[in-house]
């Protein structure tokens, strides 16, 4: 594989080795956990499913012959269908969960790691005190006990931990796995499920002589600019290879990288067909030389191989582009091999959902927010995270539909030439998704975008957008969910530096 780099900008990188991973977790394997009272549950919720998500230190196999120390999350059913768990094989990410809409569950999740830590629920829409938020992060041999009826669209979510400070680390080190909802609108529809419905979560790392994964060597700088790995994993594996049947298949991806942008694309220069973003299906099917996976987006794809020879190989790329200050040249992701005849392709529906959008003339307000670097550090609006504060722009009336626009200036400059203040930054929020229904970009900042744009997948619902350098992103969202959220950079490293703030819906 060709060497993942960016451009080398920086010379005088900032000493003061950041020690944030693994170092004590792995004697910690037998720690015994007891049980102390989380949240009480409420008395009147009767779950459909009950699960148990542990966080633990363990090793896996990702090189040959090596135990490279992780910290990992495993599961159990203790009540509901016992599919609505499934072990990724081989993988140091944690279980997948299966979900229905409108079902009722209860996760109780156990922190046997030697720091804090507290899981969210990726895209989901659920109440404030269930969402994972910094503030309940709880501490080795805690448990936190989540209730909550799944309101989402059918799509690809998933879950991390948010702890702050250590949301980085912790995801790097392992912790992560997919949650996956489905309705009866995409059951109607008759796409490949099973065997042929495949979740791939992308994610790049790092590895030291001894085979441990290694992060942030670049110190400061490395977190200013995000943690970048220079070895691509899909479902936890190097090189991936992925057997398949000769039969259309559904390919959910997601990227699960710290800060890592990928430009997906056929080898063999087909298109790629999109039809799911990271809140769900798509109105109907829509083609793209390439995909744009931003850090936490997912996109779900669809390709019919039932007519190709047993032992055909198709080759999934990322190509060369430019965002700023990151560069990234061209290089593999995974390999899929014909092994098997399949059930032939029935064919894509042309009418996928009704996504059931909103009108953006119909806002109520607009909001702007500025991703700046602004002393020493990323901030939104020139802030920085504080646990509970809210400042008077970030209350939002309950009932509100609200177009927030996310301005990435792209210039300015630590006397680098500005290029630490060119940087993408793929921006989250917590609760409902939203649409994106503007993009805006300076003349200046064009060129680069333009290595990108035609990857974006703006028709769909989103959780996540990809702010380039010189943009503005408009998104249009609802807001009927009270309590306090987060909105923040996925950039992991970004968001651990406070690159994340609240809002408090009122
Ligand atoms: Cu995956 Cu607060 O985010
Ligand atoms: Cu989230
Ligand atoms: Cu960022």
């Amino acid at each position: 594989m060709s060497p993942l780099t960016r451009r080398a900008f920086l010379a005088a990188g900032t000493a003061g080795a950041v020690s944030l991973l693994l170092g004590a977790c792995a004697g910690d394997r037998t720690a015994s956990v007891t049980a102390l009272p989380g949240p009480r549950r409420d008395p009147g919720f009767v779950p459909d499913t009950e699960l148990v998500l542990h966080a633990v230190p363990d090793t896996a196999t990702i090189l040959p012959d090596t135990a490279t120390p992780v910290w990992r999350i495993v599961g159990e059913v203790v009540e509901g269908d016992p599919q609505a768990l499934t072990e990724i094989s081989g993988s140091y990410l944690g279980p997948t969960l299966r979900l229905r809409r409108g079902e009722r569950v209860r996760i109780t999740f156990r922190n046997e790691l030697s720091e804090e830590s507290i899981l969210h629920w990726h895209g989901l829409d659920v109440p404030a005190d269930m969402d994972g938020h910094p503030r309940f992060a709880i501490g080795t041999g805690e448990e936190f006990v989540y209730e909550y009826e799944v309101a989402n669209r059918a799509g690809t979510y998933w879950y991390h931990p948010h702890p702050h400070r250590r949301t980085g680390p912790q995801v790097y080190a392992g912790m992560a796995g997919l949650l996956i909802v489905t309705d009866d609108e995409e059951q109607a529809l008759g796409l490949p499920t099973g065997e042929f419905d495949l979740p791939l979560v992308i994610q790049d790392r790092s590895f030291d002589p001894a085979g441990e994964l290694r992060y942030l060597d670049g110190g400061m700088m490395g977190a200013m600019m995000g943690f970048l790995g220079d070895r691509v994993l899909v479902n936890g594996r190097l090189d991936a290879r992925i057997p398949v049947a000769a039969a259309p298949h559904r390919l959910r991806l997601l990227n699960g990288s710290n800060s890592r942008i990928y430009k997906l694309a056929w080898d063999s220069g087909e298109p790629v067909t999109v039809i799911g973003t990271d809140g769900g299906l798509l109105a109907q099917p829509v083609e793209r030389p390439y995909v744009t996976l931003a850090p936490a987006e997912r996109l779900d794809l669809w390709v019919d191989w039932s007519k190709a020879p047993i032992g055909a190989e198709m080759r999934l790329i990322s190509l060369p582009f430019r965002a700023g200050g990151l560069t990234s040249d061209r290089f593999d992701v995974l390999t899929f091999q014909v092994d098997r005849q399949g059930p032939a392709g029935s064919g894509l529906t042309e009418r996928l959902s009704d996504p059931g959008f909103d009108a953006p003339a119909d806002a109520d307000r607009t909001r702007r927010v500025e991703l700046r670097f602004a002393g020493g550090t990323w901030t939104l609006n020139g802030r920085s995270f504080e646990m509970t504060a809210v400042a008077d722009d970030e209350g939002v009336p309950r009932g509100s539909l609200e177009i927030w626009e996310f301005v990435n200036p792209g210039r300015g400059g630590m006397g680098m030439g500005g290029g630490m203040a060119r940087l993408p930054h793929p921006m989250h929020m917590h609760g409902e998704s939203f649409q994106v229904v503007e993009r805006i970009v300076d003349d200046g900042a064009r060129a680069d975008w333009e290595t990108l744009a035609d990857g974006f997948v703006d028709e769909g619902w989103k959780d996540t957008v990809l702010v380039m350098p010189g943009e503005t992103v408009r998104v249009l969202r609802r807001f009927e969910t009270d309590g306090l959220f987060l909105y923040h950079c996925h950039n992991l490293e970004h968001e651990d530096m406070g690159m994340m703030r609240n809002f408090e819906v009122v």
